[in-house]
């Protein structure tokens, strides 16, 4: 089977499997539930001013939302990835396509990722795995995977466990930090740094950020778990039992969001990870993000008959929420969040 057919087979066992089995994290808590906003029963706000917009990658952004890298490269791929872009357009908001792998080796494919002609004005971006940097992939390819999509930034994405359990895995993660500075210091776009839902810690965030990156995406643990996803895709008893062996592993997201903002007070950081509702949204940007990603809760409004029009729904419900836990801490803006103490 050619590489292409292979990798479009995997995109919608990924899509059915995140959809139809219970591929959460277990034993391991986001940390969301933890902390508190504090109530204030006299805000001396309008809910109808609080301002919720900021920038990324040097554009506005209506809300600190980002629609995680999901998809591509199959048919019922593209049509996820045009209703999620159809949907950050008219919400203003970021958004990431899957992995391109595949599209930058078979342009064929590339249709399924290119989404800039509904959604001209977000900043959008590219994704690989930063391991495929080991496996015959160059700067020219990440630049090809940003003009195939006229992307903002290219995410290169660490996801040492999901490859590690994948049957067809590729582990050989040795001096991809050199290789991750090239990208940084070659490629005309910034690159952002991100896991898939184990999270990234301060030591490594630091490491990243010495060799140049510039924007990091903790994607902590709690979450949709890829070694969850993997245990569905083995063909063997052992294959679960070593996946299922992992479903509590990795840095709980709002660990990774204090660690990282704690250890670098300049990075952009994307808290992401388990966020599953606008007050999610609201401690993450208190603990220390500057932007907030959600996969899972897209993607199923995204496959909706709806399409758009249900995943817009969705993400208003998290601004919404998002409005209201400001309003009701006493924040008038994304400044003020960012200051106000948690209660844990
Ligand atoms: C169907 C699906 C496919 C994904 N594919 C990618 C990918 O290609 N590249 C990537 O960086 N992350 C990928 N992810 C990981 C998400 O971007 C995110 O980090 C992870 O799902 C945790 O977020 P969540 O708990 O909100 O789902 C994928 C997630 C889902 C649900």
């Amino acid at each position: 089977m050619p590489d292409s057919t292979a990798t479009e087979g995997r995109k919608v066992d990924h899509i059915r499997i995140v959809l139809g089995e219970d591929v959460a994290a277990k034993g391991v808590a986001t940390g969301f539930a933890a902390y508190r906003l504090p109530h204030t029963a006299l805000p001396e706000l309008d809910l109808d001013e609080i301002d919720i917009r900021t920038t990324f990658l040097g554009k506005p952004v209506n809300a600190p939302l980002l629609i995680s890298s999901m998809t591509g490269g199959a048919h019922v791929a593209e049509k996820i990835n045009l209703a999620l872009a159809e949907a950050a357009e008219q919400l203003g908001i970021a958004m990431g396509v899957g992995s391109q792998r595949a599209a930058v080796v078979d342009s064929r494919l590339a249709s399924t990722y290119q989404v800039r002609r509904v959604a001209p004005r977000i900043p959008l971006l590219a994704n690989l795995g930063a391991v495929q940097l080991n496996y015959s992939f160059g700067v020219d390819h990440c630049r090809r995977a940003v003009e195939m999509i006229e992307a903002d930034a290219l995410i290169l994405h660490l996801n040492p466990l999901q490859e590690a359990v994948q049957p067809e895995g590729n582990v050989n993660f040795k001096g991809l930090l050199a290789k991750i500075e090239q990208v940084c210091r070659e490629l005309p776009v910034p690159v952002v740094v991100k896991e898939v839902g184990n999270g990234i810690s301060a030591h490594d965030a630091r490491r990243l950020y010495e060799v140049g990156v510039r924007v990091i995406d903790v994607a902590g643990a709690g979450g949709t778990s890829w070694s969850e996803v993997e245990k569905f895709r083995q063909n063997n008893q052992q294959g679960v039992r070593v996946a299922g062996a992992f479903a509590d592993w990795g840095i709980a997201t709002t660990e990774a969001i204090r660690q990282v903002r704690a250890a670098l007070p300049d990075v952009t950081l994307v808290g992401s990870g388990g966020v599953r509702s606008g007050v999610d949204v609201a401690k993450a940007i208190a603990l220390g993000a500057d932007m907030v990603g959600t996969a899972k809760p897209a993607l199923i409004p995204a496959v909706d008959e709806r399409g758009t029009e249900a995943v817009v729904e969705g993400l208003q419900a998290f601004i919404k929420e998002l409005r209201v836990a400001m309003f009701c801490s006493g924040c008038a803006d994304l400044a003020t969040l960012r200051q106000l103490r948690l209660e844990s």
